[in-house]
C-alpha cells in the first residue's frame, strides 16, 4: 500500500494529532504523517514534532503571506493530505481549491448542529440529550462539509463542559482513524 503523505494542522493540545500519529505507524493504516503545521508557538501538541521526528512549520496566521507560506510547504514535503485537528483558523480558499476533497476536519459536535466554537456550552444550555463529533470534508463554509464519521452519545444529567469534552475526544479518537480508513479503502 501507497501511503498518503499527511500534514497535520494544530493550534492546541494536539490529541488527535498524537492519536495519528500513533495509529499511523500501523502499516495498514493508509496515511503517514509527513509535516505538522502550527499556528501557534506556543501549542502543547507541538511537541509531538520532536517526540515522533516530524518536521514541524509554525506559521503566523495573521501574517499576510502565510497561506503563500503554507502551500509552498505543502509542495515541499509532497502532502496529499491535510488534516485539520484544532486548528483554530479558517483554511482559505486558495489552500482549499489546491486541495478539493483532501482536507478533513474534526468537529465536537454532531454536525450540522453547533457549527463553530463553544459547542459544549451551548448543547448544555439547549438541555440537548445527545453529543459526539464529526468528521467531515472541509469546504468553503465552516463546518460544513459532507460528512464521513460520526459518532454519538447520550448525555446524562450530571455531564457538565468538561466532561462533555472527555467523553467526545474519547470518541474523536476513533472517529479520525476510522474516517481515513473509510475514504482510502479502496485506494
Ligand atoms: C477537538 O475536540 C476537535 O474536535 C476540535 O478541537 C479539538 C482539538 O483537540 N476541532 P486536540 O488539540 O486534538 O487535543
Amino acid at each position: 500500500m501507497v501511503k498518503k503523505k499527511t500534514c497535520v494542522f494544530i493550534s492546541g493540545q494536539g490529541s488527535n494529532l498524537k492519536n495519528l500519529i500513533n495509529k499511523s505507524r500501523d502499516s495498514n493504516f493508509p496515511i503517514t504523517i509527513n509535516l505538522i503545521i502550527s499556528n501557534n508557538k506556543n501549542a502543547r501538541g507541538n511537541v509531538y514534532a520532536k517526540k515522533f521526528n516530524i518536521p514541524l512549520i509554525i506559521i503566523n496566521s495573521n501574517l499576510k503571506n502565510c497561506e503563500n507560506k503554507i502551500l509552498y510547504n505543502l509542495v515541499k514535503y509532497k502532502i496529499s493530505l491535510i488534516c485539520l485537528a484544532g486548528y483554530m483558523k479558517i483554511i482559505s480558499n486558495k489552500i482549499i481549491k489546491n486541495y478539493k476533497k483532501n482536507i478533513l476536519n474534526i468537529h465536537p459536535s454532531l454536525l450540522p448542529k453547533y457549527k463553530g466554537l463553544n459547542t459544549f456550552s451551548r448543547m448544555l444550555k439547549d438541555k440537548e440529550i445527545k453529543a459526539g463529533c464529526t468528521v467531515h470534508y472541509v469546504n468553503d463554509k465552516l463546518d460544513s462539509g459532507d460528512k464521513i464519521v460520526q459518532k454519538i452519545f447520550q448525555i446524562k444529567s450530571t455531564d457538565n463542559e468538561q466532561i462533555l469534552k472527555s467523553k467526545t475526544q474519547d470518541l474523536e479518537y476513533k472517529a479520525y482513524p476510522e474516517a481515513i480508513i473509510k475514504i482510502f479503502r479502496y485506494s
